[in-house]
């Protein structure tokens, strides 16, 4: 009848897979808890770690478990209470690990009735409604945990893929607002045949890697030469953080989603030291404010 889950922050591309690749992070995130009530319908009754509506139509986790409730309804309400972990227009999936959230949650309540699938369908429309798109990057590495890959859109086809154990991401979130809508609308409408095949080569090449251990072939794979080159300039000092990241050890660094958060995989938790020092330098005396993240994926 009552329930508590954390669900995780997530950094979606993840450099060459625009709109396709997601990872979660298993350290920072959101949590909820779910309630089950005798008055039908569901409310959020609390929200703390950040200034959102409590309105169920417009709320990410609300819209989810209004649109679950409807699909197998029961003789019960449902009431949510939501602990934002971290800043919401971070890059890290804000929206998504409440509408996530608010998927496995209340499924749970409901005796488990959907899949990983339909959860991410239903996940997804927390996303359409806060962010205009219903993207599924974020809200399947929410759901699947670890590295996920969108397939498909259209059918909705997601497949998890295998993350080596000393992998971390270290990440640095200044704070600047980029919206999402505004990070979309100045990519490319084309993209060069050539780069289409560096990107969709290099894609492989990260999957194979995670695959098979090879961080050599992850560090040559992660890189981005369309999406990154039209977003860096809304992020203050990108190229400074990459630049010190990979002379700190970091496999690669990137923007996680639309920004502005930078992050950067790196191998073991000595190098992801270095690296969160260096990074965390690079914006010191920078006169803006930023947060640290170091985690396990
Ligand atoms: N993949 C999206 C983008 C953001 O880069 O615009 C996260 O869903």
């Amino acid at each position: 009848n009552y329930l508590k889950i954390f669900s995780p922050a997530t950094v979606a591309n993840v450099s060459c897979g625009f709109d396709a690749l997601g990872l979660a992070l298993e350290t920072v995130g959101d949590t909820m808890t779910f309630t089950k009530t005798i008055t039908k319908g569901v409310k959020i009754t609390k929200i703390t770690g950040a200034d959102l509506p409590s309105d169920p139509q417009i709320n990410a986790a609300g819209v989810v478990a209004l649109a679950m409730l409807e699909k197998h309804p029961v003789d019960f309400g449902i009431d949510i209470t939501i602990h934002k972990g971290y800043t919401p227009g971070s890059g890290l999936g804000s929206s998504a690990a409440s509408a996530a959230g608010a998927a496995f949650g209340v499924n749970q309540l409901l005796g488990n009735s959907f899949s990983p699938l339909e959860l991410t369908q239903f996940a997804m429309l927390g996303e359409e409604a806060t962010c205009g798109t219903p993207i599924a990057d974020n809200v399947s590495a929410a759901i699947y945990g670890g590295f996920t890959l969108v397939r498909s859109y259209k059918p909705l086809s997601i497949v998890k893929i295998p993350v080596p154990a000393d992998l971390r991401v270290v990440a640095i979130h200044p704070q600047v607002e980029v919206k999402t809508k505004d990070a979309r609308e100045v990519l490319p409408k084309k993209v060069p045949l050539k780069d289409a095949v560096t990107q969709w080569a290099n894609v492989g090449g990260l999957i194979s890697g995670l695959y098979t251990n090879d961080y050599q072939l992850i560090a040559d794979s992660l890189t981005d030469i369309i999406v990154e080159p039209a977003r860096k300039h809304l992020i203050p000092h990108f190229d400074e953080v990459k630049q010190q990241a990979i002379k700190a050890g970091a496999l690669g660094a990137g923007i996680s989603g639309s920004g502005p958060t930078i992050f950067t995989l790196c191998k073991g938790d000595a190098t992801a030291e270095n690296i969160y020092k260096a990074i965390q330098n690079t914006y010191q005396g920078k006169q803006i404010d930023f947060n640290m993240i170091l985690s396990k994926i």
